[in-house]
């Protein structure tokens, strides 16, 4: 199959091309490094030439409200046209678990545009909902708010997955038939918050307190307990953080 991948020059994106070309499939990289700009319009046409599928991983350069929104409106609405017009029967993009909980966050509201552009667009189509990513617990860590002596945290649960995780998943959902609906995948272990920080934190050599804070937010916005984890049935990765961090070098 011919295979592109939107965003393929990005985390998620490199190690899904890899693994696609590993089972024997040409597997394109589409990203403005390639060329190829969602957002512009720029060499979609081309890139989609007899393309069976093609997988949307792409990510906001800017996680401003309004920037956010702006990038995964105008992609996914140029990316679904330029599918239509090339006769592409399959898209895959990859989403975020409880999308949908978490009204006053930009970038999840985002997330949920690009949503329903695809439920809309009428090409078949499969969104993995997945969760926070280990490689973005360093990220999500800077984001809370902090003084030299403490990190405030919100009382929620997490329930992060590892990227290559992510990418086994992705990959069979890529090859397999479009499931016209969304499916959530986690990793096996849930924590609060304020565990997986500590934890984080403690592997850094960072000596702050973790503190509690029922006003503390998450990107801004603020959270439920079960916010960010799935609710009824999802797919789990098998690599578990804590395992994970002491056997690597911290990635932030
Ligand atoms: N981080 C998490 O914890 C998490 C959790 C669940 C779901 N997700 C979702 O996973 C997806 C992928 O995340 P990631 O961390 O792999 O992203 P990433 O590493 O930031 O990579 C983003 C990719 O998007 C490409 N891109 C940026 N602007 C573009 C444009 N205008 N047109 C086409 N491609 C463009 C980049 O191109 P270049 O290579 O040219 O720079 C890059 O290849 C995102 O949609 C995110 O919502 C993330």
């Amino acid at each position: 199959m011919k295979i592109v991948v939107i965003g393929g020059g990005g985390l998620i994106g490199k190690k899904l091309v890899t693994r696609l070309h590993e089972r024997g499939h040409e597997a394109v990289t589409a990203s403005p490094s390639s060329g190829v700009n969602a957002v512009t319009g720029a060499g979609l046409a081309d890139v989609l030439v007899d393309a069976d599928v093609v997988v949307d991983v792409t990510n906001s350069p800017s996680f401003e409200d309004a920037a956010v929104l702006e990038f995964f409106e105008k992609s996914s609405r140029n990316l679904l046209a330029a599918e239509a017009d090339a006769g592409v029967g399959n898209h895959v993009a990859l989403s975020v678990v409880g999308a949908d909980r978490v009204s006053d966050s930009g970038y999840l509201r985002a997330k949920v545009a690009q949503e329903k552009l695809i439920q809309a667009a009428g090409i078949p189509y499969t969104i993995l909902r997945a969760t926070q990513f280990f490689e973005f617990i360093g990220r999500i860590t800077a984001q809370f708010p902090a003084d030299g002596q403490t990190v405030r945290v919100p009382p929620a649960f997490i329930q992060p997955i590892l990227s290559d995780d992510v990418v086994e998943v992705l990959v069979d959902v890529t090859l397999g038939a479009p499931a016209n609906g969304i499916i959530d995948l986690a990793g096996p272990e849930r924590f609060r918050f304020n565990e997986i920080i500590r934890h984080f934190l403690s592997s850094t050599q960072d000596t702050r307190q973790v503190v509690i804070d029922t006003h503390a937010r998450y990107f801004g916005a603020r959270l439920d307990k079960q916010s960010l984890v799935p609710r009824g049935n999802s797919h789990i990765g098998a690599t578990h953080y804590k395992g994970w961090l002491s056997d690597s070098t911290v990635k932030t």
